[in-house]
Parts: structure tokens; C-alpha cells; sequence
């Protein structure tokens, strides 16, 4: 069997007990059982980067580089999550773009590749993760690397007008066409992409799965990430009488919970959510004193400055909801602005008459099918779930709303709180048939299946010869400035 390389910003922390991004969660399964070699950044700075530190475990070698604090404040801080985490969610009036960042992003790829080349075997598969390494596969490929080598985008891909406007939108294109395998979380976000290879590259699309560009032949498929349906389901069962459920539930009596549980992030439609919750509250005084609604919203990005603009501006829409509908012996919303353990989560998400999982947009949310997991099935919780979630397309049994629209999210909320047990356990087996046959791992294997035979089919084409066959060029190309390097 050939050796998985998978290549992520971020690794699972050895040394924390925190809990691990959903990117390192979904691909634990997967690394557990094969093993492999997993390299990224160790997620501290140094001044002067010592090159690799190599950590090797039972099954999986971790291989990690330091950022120095200019890598950390431009490619990561600044390029990454700055500029194309809120393009590829479709909100660009959020990018900060700055040709610096752009440039150490690029050169950050590039000291990436250097330090990751000499690690490699032949008979090597690379599986290279997400926006903040878009360069990579052209660059492994620029230092001798014919490794198959497959790439899977965790965020939604853009409308390609959306797209262009990122510094650089065609190089970071060009630059992904150099894997074999191109993957994303649902049909939208390939296509999408697709698109802006045909309109930005004049790349062609032939049938769904392959686009032609520069002689190559570049695989497309699609892969919506998944959380281990029967664990999670374990794990609310275990935690549905844990100390911190019998304390919340306790504080509760008898009203009902509302849950939300995000990073606290702008595409979150955190603002949008709470705003529903007020509307729902000025509109049905019979309302108070029988629900709270918890949101829970971890940390994160905080050097990022829209990201701490949204902490501040949350704090304030919170106060003024507690203080416009609050009694003196009733609080109607509690934000906590950390992260809870997994467990605890789990129980949490057991006790909710509804689930709030309104992102703006979101590659597929995890949250959204772990709430479902966690339900006890005799008396189910309701999920109201945003339709530009990719995870909406699996879960159709959920009150699907618009996040940008406070007064549709709080009917459908009005609707979950109304709503007899026996929809309730009929939608919920529906969401549960969605999800039960999935898992991390099967999500894992499939991809890198995929890859091998895209590579294998590649390597046919160009044995055979195969001509490319000549397409259209497209037809009108987009207008805006673009820098071609
Ligand atoms: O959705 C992308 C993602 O990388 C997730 O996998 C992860 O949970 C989250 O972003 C964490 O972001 P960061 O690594 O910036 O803390």
C-alpha cells in the first residue's frame, strides 16, 4: 500500500487536550487506520525557523515547521483568513487584501514545499488540504514531484465573479490544476470552480469530472465530509445525565433550550441569528420565561481584526436582548465565548428542543449532523439549518431557512418550538437515514481511492497519446484587473 502524505495548515496538537479543528477530526479516522506522515505548520512562531521537527507515533509521523511572526501575520492571519476565507464564503465586502500578504502567502507555500519535497517516497500518495495551501500541488510539482497528488477545498468555491476579485484569483487557479484529483464538499462548489477555470484560465470541462487545461487532465469530484454518526451518537447517550447536563438542565427547569454552537466567525450568521431570536422574542410575549437560547461561540482568529469587531458587536446585540426582554428571574439568552468539550457538547445537544445552525454560508458544517446524531429518537430536537450550508443538501428533514432573513429564521423557530413529536421523530429519522451509513473514515478512503485513479487515468492518457481535444474558448472573459504571473 502506498504511504499517505496529508498536508494541512493546521495539525492535531500532540501536546493539548484541546479539541482539534473539524478539518484534523474528519481525517484523524483516516490516519488512525492507515498511518502515514501528516505535515503542516506545529502552530507556534519562531524567529528563526529551525526547519522540520519530525514526531513519530504508533501508526502517524508528524512532520511540522514553524511560521515566523511575518508568515503567521500575513499567510495566515492575513491572506488566508483575510482575504480568501470570506471570498470563498461569498462575502468579499469582508476581504483586506494587501499585496504583502499575498506575496508571503505565495513564498510561505513555497518554504512549505522545500521542507516537504526531501520527505517524500517514491510511491508516495499527497493529499494536500484546503485555502491556505492552494499553491501547493504546483509547486511540489515545480520541484520534481510526479507523486499522484489530490486536493480537497473544506469551504464552498465562489460564483467565479466572486472569485476573480482575490489578488492573484488565476495563478491560485493555474496553480490548483496541478493536482490529479480536485476535490470539494458538494456539486455547487465543483462546478463553481469549474467554471472559473473555464472563465478565468479558459480551461475546459469535459462531462462533470474532468477539466482540460495547459495539456493536463484534472480530475473533479465530489466528497462532503462526515462526522462518525454511531460515536457521536454514544457520546450524547454517555453525556445525557454527565454533571454539566444535569447542571444545565437544572438551571433550565422547565423551559426549552435553544442551542447554537459555532466558532465565533463572520460566516456563522451569528448577528443575523440573535437578531431572529429578538424578533421572535418582541413578537410572542408568551414566549418569555419558557425558552433560553444558549450560543455557544468559540474564540477565534482574534488577531484578525473582523473577527474581533464581531465578538464586540455580538456582546452588544446580546446585552440589549437580555436587557430588552429580560425579567428579573429570567435570562433569555446565555453566550459563552469559548469552546466546550466534545462530551459536554454531545449532552448539551441531547437536552435542545432546537438547533440553530444558520451559516451565512459553510463548506458543510459539522455541528449541523453531530446535533442530529445526539438526538434521543422517542422525543427529538429540531434542526433549523441554513440552506447554504453544504451539510443541507444531506439533511432535508430540517426547517431549511434563509441566514440572511431574522423574520423567516424566527417563524421557523416559532414552527420547531410548536411542532408535535411525531413530526419532530419523522424528520429526524429522515436526517438520520442521511447520515447513518457515513463515516469519517469511509469519507477518507473514498477520496483517496479517487485519487488513485485519477492519476492512473492520467498517466494512461498521456501513454496513449490521447489527444486533448480542442474546446471553445471561453466566450467572455471577466474584465476586472488580473495579475498573471
Ligand atoms: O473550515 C476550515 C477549518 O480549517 C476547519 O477545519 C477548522 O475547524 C477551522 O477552519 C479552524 O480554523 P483555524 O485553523 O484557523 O483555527
Amino acid at each position: 500500500m502506498n504511504r499517505l502524505v496529508v498536508v494541512s495548515n493546521r495539525v492535531p496538537d500532540l501536546t493539548a487536550s484541546a479539541q482539534a479543528g473539524g478539518l484534523a477530526v474528519a481525517l484523524g479516522a483516516l490516519m488512525q487506520r492507515r498511518g502515514g506522515m501528516w505535515f503542516g505548520w506545529s502552530g507556534h512562531i519562531s524567529a528563526a525557523p529551525a526547519g522540520v521537527a519530525l514526531t513519530r507515533t504508533e501508526h502517524v509521523d508528524y512532520a511540522t515547521i514553524d511560521l515566523t511572526a511575518d508568515e503567521h501575520e500575513s499567510y495566515y492571519n492575513g491572506f488566508s483568513n483575510a482575504v480568501l476565507w470570506p471570498v470563498l464564503h461569498t462575502l468579499p465586502d469582508l476581504m483586506h487584501a494587501d499585496r504583502h500578504c499575498a506575496e508571503v502567502y505565495h513564498a510561505t507555500n513555497a518554504r512549505m514545499a522545500d521542507a516537504l519535497v526531501p520527505l517524500l517516497r517514491p510511491n508516495d500518495l499527497v493529499w494536500v488540504h484546503d485555502y491556505h495551501l492552494l499553491p501547493l500541488p504546483a509547486l511540489l510539482r515545480a520541484r520534481g514531484v510526479h507523486a499522484p497528488i489530490g486536493f480537497f477545498l473544506h469551504v464552498p468555491f465562489p460564483a467565479p465573479d466572486v472569485f476573480s476579485i482575490v489578488p492573484d484569483a488565476r495563478r491560485l487557479l493555474r496553480d490548483m490544476l496541478a493536482a490529479d484529483m480536485i476535490g470539494f464538499q458538494t456539486p455547487g462548489d465543483r462546478d463553481n470552480f469549474a467554471a472559473a477555470a473555464h472563465r478565468l484560465l479558459g480551461a475546459a470541462r469535459l462531462g462533470e469530472s474532468t477539466l482540460v487545461h495547459g495539456g493536463n487532465r484534472v480530475r473533479l469530484g465530489v466528497f462532503p465530509v462526515e462526522i462518525d454518526p454511531r460515536g457521536f451518537a454514544e457520546l450524547a447517550r454517555q453525556n445525557a445525565d454527565s454533571a454539566a447536563t444535569q447542571r444545565l438542565r437544572a438551571s433550565l427547569g422547565d423551559q426549552r433550550l435553544l442551542l447554537g454552537a459555532d466558532r465565533l466567525d463572520p460566516t456563522k450568521g451569528l448577528v443575523q441569528r440573535l437578531a431572529a431570536y429578538r424578533g421572535l422574542l418582541a413578537n410572542h410575549p408568551e414566549l418569555r420565561g419558557q425558552v433560553t437560547m444558549l450560543q455557544i461561540a468559540a474564540a477565534s482568529r482574534q488577531d484578525v481584526a473582523t473577527y474581533r469587531d464581531l465578538r464586540a458587536a455580538l456582546e452588544r446585540q446580546a446585552g440589549a436582548i437580555n436587557a430588552e426582554s429580560g425579567e428579573p428571574d429570567w435570562t433569555p439568552l446565555r453566550v459563552v465565548a469559548r469552546a466546550v468539550p466534545r462530551g459536554t457538547m454531545a449532552g448539551y445537544m441531547r437536552l435542545s428542543r432546537v438547533g440553530l445552525v444558520t451559516p451565512l454560508r459553510d463548506g458543510m458544517n459539522l455541528v449541523a449532523k453531530e446535533f442530529v446524531a445526539a438526538q434521543d429518537p422517542q422525543d427529538p430536537g429540531v434542526l433549523v439549518l441554513s440552506r447554504y450550508a453544504g451539510a443541507a443538501r444531506q439533511l432535508t428533514g430540517a426547517l431549511l431557512v434563509n441566514p440572511h432573513d431574522p423574520e423567516e429564521m424566527a417563524q421557523a423557530i416559532g414552527m420547531a418550538l410548536d411542532m408535535t413529536q411525531d413530526e419532530r421523530q419523522d424528520r429526524w429519522h429522515s436526517m438520520w437515514r442521511a447520515i447513518e451509513g457515513t463515516s469519517a473514515l469511509a469519507w477518507g478512503r473514498g477520496f483517496v481511492a479517487a485519487l488513485i485513479n485519477a492519476n492512473r487515468s492520467r498517466l494512461d492518457h498521456a501513454a496513449a497519446n490521447d489527444p486533448i481535444p480542442m474546446l471553445p474558448a471561453p466566450a467572455e472573459p471577466i474584465s476586472l484587473p488580473l495579475a498573471l504571473h
